[in-house]
């Protein structure tokens, strides 16, 4: 199934939640800009735990809905691993970056490559919960990143976007293998 390939797809139509995958780079869904999402109902809680679940599958700390194939902007985090720090954010908006840090970043739709990323070292977050409800959080440090990350997933913009010269160099051979892993699995 490739989820994608509905573009316009809800969350909860015709979406086996145990078959959903994660996606690797150059998967185009990757790339898309993600739609708000509005209906806010039992669906949309059991792709968030679906979501959850392959996240800590991957021993990631964060995931975004396009990473499984589906279009809307939604993620989940977990900054900690610990069972009671998992988080769902809705629709969500950074706000009032202050202060920068460079830092390594992998991320579970590229596997195996690790670069150095700038990003604020604090930000406030800004969004729903999965009742519909407004959110805003200000954090920093590792959930800041997180959130800056994922965020950026929403908008089709990856950490290979803003790795610099070096990174960018050290990781070619292994973009070109996931290029050909991708095109060898045909659609996905
Ligand atoms: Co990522």
């Amino acid at each position: 199934m490739k989820v994608c390939s509905a573009a316009g797809c809800d969350v909860g139509m015709d979406v086996d939640l145990q078959e959903l995958t994660i996606v690797h780079y150059p998967d185009p869904c990757l790339r898309k800009v993600c739609e708000p999402i509005t209906r806010f109902d039992d669906d949309l809680a059991a792709f968030a735990a679906r979501m959850i679940e392959l996240m800590h599958a991957g021993k990631g700390v964060g995931l975004a809905a396009p990473q499984v194939g589906i279009l809307k902007r939604l993620f989940v985090m977990n900054a900690t691993g610990e069972e009671g720090d998992d988080c769902v954010f809705v629709n969500p908006e950074i706000h009032d970056m202050r202060g920068n840090k460079e830092a390594e970043e992998g991320c579970l739709s590229i596997p195996e490559v690790y670069v150095q990323v700038r990003r604020a070292l604090r930000c406030r977050i800004v969004g729903q919960n999965l009742a519909g409800e407004p959110v805003e959080v200000d954090l920093e440090e590792l959930p800041a990143r997180i959130c800056q990350h994922e965020t950026d997933h929403l908008n089709g913009v990856l950490i290979l976007d803003r790795m610099g010269p070096g990174d960018r160099i050290k990781v070619r051979k292994r973009l070109r293998e996931l290029e050909a892993a991708y095109k060898s699995r045909g659609s996905r």
